[in-house]
């Protein structure tokens, strides 16, 4: 056999990534009917809109998508009240996080974010060949201060997660202008919102307002979440004309697909499901916090669509988990060993999470095993 190609040295040094477990995987290897809480997505499903003008735009799949997205553009910059230019779509905003390292990094320069953060902006530096620079979290929350105090005068770019996922922690809006205020003009700060619409606080955000204000930021949203698309692979950022021209030259021209332009036009008209989604998650949100009290099981309030949990060993208490048909994901490769995250599901899923981990516990404690 010939030897293997050689992978690039920056290639080499990202950590794959490690997904939630399909139900599918799970059923089929452990012969139990499962629910998944491990990849943040909408428990309530896709709008039906979407679904019905997916099933309508399928009879146009032989062409390729118009590129600018010139619909769901318009749509989406009336909505959101921003000029139609500063938008740039991508297939979820895990794509435009790697255009923006693509675009704005070489060998030469450093890129900085949060230690136990989304790990696709770890991924999108290290695959420039800059060096990764990360921060330790403060209390569970990104440590704004630590990263305004890591920039280098070859730093190009900083990733930060608003709310942070796995943490579920959060920085307000005023907290992330004194911080802006202090990075050098040079450098691009992407802020990501990926669970924006769940993060119903007062104060949390003016971001698109400070890209108005021509701050050298990109904000990225996604119709992953709230909306419930994952699927479909739908994001955007909002940034001023520059910063979306130079994302621009890296993004292949067809990067979205048409069923997803048509499913995300649709979803941003269905109010309802928006609403319904919301509701569900502040209810599942309490539920799943009352019942980590009742079990003594210590968590980091959220404001998004997640909880992180301190279960003395992730690993062992999602591998239990999985066997009584949950799917949870453990929290050691994002740099939390003791600690799994599960999404926020329908009244049922969260009361089934919390009798299995309730069980998974127990087990462990007459075992001799710490929790
Ligand atoms: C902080 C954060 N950003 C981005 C994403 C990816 O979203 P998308 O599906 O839009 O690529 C996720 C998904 O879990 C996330 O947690």
């Amino acid at each position: 056999m010939t030897k293997p190609p050689r992978i690039s040295e920056p290639v080499l040094r990202i950590q794959p990534y490690v997904p939630g477990k399909p139900i599918e995987e799970v059923e089929r290897e452990l012969g139990v009917q499962a629910i998944k809480l491990a990849s943040n997505e909408n428990p309530l499903g896709p709008s039906p809109r979407a679904v019905e003008a997916i099933r309508a735009a399928a009879a146009d799949t032989h062409r390729y998508p118009d590129g600018s997205a010139y619909v769901l553009r318009h749509r989406l910059a009336g909505k959101l009240g921003v000029a139609p230019e500063r938008l740039v779509f991508g297939a979820g905003t895990s794509e435009l996080i790697l255009l923006t390292a693509h675009a704005y990094l070489t060998a030469e320069d450093e890129g900085l974010t949060s230690e136990s953060t989304f790990p696709v902006y770890a991924a999108g530096i290290l695959a420039t060949g800059a060096r990764l620079v990360e921060t330790p979290l403060v209390e569970h929350a990104i440590d704004l201060d630590g990263i305004a105090a890591a920039v280098t005068r070859r730093t190009r770019i900083i990733y930060l997660s608003n709310p942070n996922n796995p943490t579920g922690t959060w920085f307000s809006a005023s907290a992330f202008e004194s911080f802006l205020n202090r990075i050098p003009d040079d450098v691009l700060v992407v802020l990501d919102e990926a669970y924006y619409e769940y993060a119903e606080r007062p104060g949390y955000s003016r971001s698109l307002e400070m890209v108005a204000e021509g701050r050298n930021i990109v904000v990225l949203r996604t119709f992953s979440k709230v909306y419930g698309l994952a699927g479909l692979r739908l994001g955007y950022g909002v940034a001023r004309e520059e910063i979306v021209g130079a994302i621009d030259r890296v993004r292949h021209p067809f990067n979205t697909s048409g069923l997803a332009q048509a499913g995300a036009l649709a979803a941003l008209d269905d109010a309802e499901h928006v609403r319904r989604s919301l509701e569900m998650n502040r209810a599942g949100l309490d539920q799943l916090s009352y019942g980590l009290d009742d079990l003594q099981v210590s968590y980091v309030p959220s404001i998004a669509n997640f909880i992180l949990a301190d279960v003395g060993n992730g690993d062992a208490v999602a591998g239990a988990l999985l066997h009584l048909g949950v799917v949870v994901r453990p929290m050691a490769w994002m740099g939390i060993p003791q600690a799994i995250r599960v999404t926020v599901g329908t009244a049922e899923e969260n009361r089934k999470f919390l009798a299995a981990l309730g069980e998974t516990l127990d087990a462990r404690r007459e075992q001799g095993l710490a929790q």
